[in-house]
């Protein structure tokens, strides 16, 4: 096959890893616009928690799957920007895990103030990502056929959650 354009060639497990993270990108917002309609601490708990869930997911997928197998075919390197989300992610992590430090404070304005902040950095990394890592990846045909086996392991193990 070659070294084929991802996004003129139908490879199918090329567009599948787009889609996917497409998908969960989705997800997460879903959920925050979620949060700005849940109506009681139970409510938001409920939402906090499923994001955790999310963007963990959403990480993983970048960090264990996405990340690797770009930057071993050369399509991210220190010049080049589409794999460096690891800072963003962490910033996320440390935010998630302040609001479920919070649990007595759920129905104060620091805690949607903590969301409001969470969605932010995860805003700003979602159109970081549209601009730098998801054309790379459309780029990047060849290197997806061998991350397709990943893929469907990763669906796979996380079927329950994925949407
Ligand atoms: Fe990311």
């Amino acid at each position: 096959m070659g070294n084929m354009d991802c996004s003129s060639s139908g490879n199918q497990s090329c567009s599948g890893a787009i889609e996917l993270l497409q998908g969960e990108q989705k997800a997460v917002r879903k959920l925050f616009s979620d949060y700005g309609q849940a109506k009681d601490v139970k409510g938001k708990e409920d939402v906090v928690g499923a994001l955790s869930l999310a963007l963990s997911l959403y990480c993983s997928l970048e960090t264990d799957i996405i990340y690797p197998a770009m930057k071993a075919s050369g399509s991210c390197s220190a010049e080049k920007e589409p794999c460096q989300g690891e800072e963003n992610h962490h910033q996320a992590k440390l935010l998630i895990d302040q609001l479920q430090r919070l649990t007595a404070d759920v129905d104060s304005e620091k805690y949607d103030a903590a969301v409001k902040e969470l969605k932010a950095v995860v805003e700003k990394h979602f159109s970081e990502e549209e601009k730098t890592l998801i054309p790379q990846m459309e780029k990047s045909g060849n290197n997806f056929e061998k991350m397709s086996a990943h893929i469907d392991n990763f669906k796979a193990e996380h079927k329950a959650q994925l949407v």
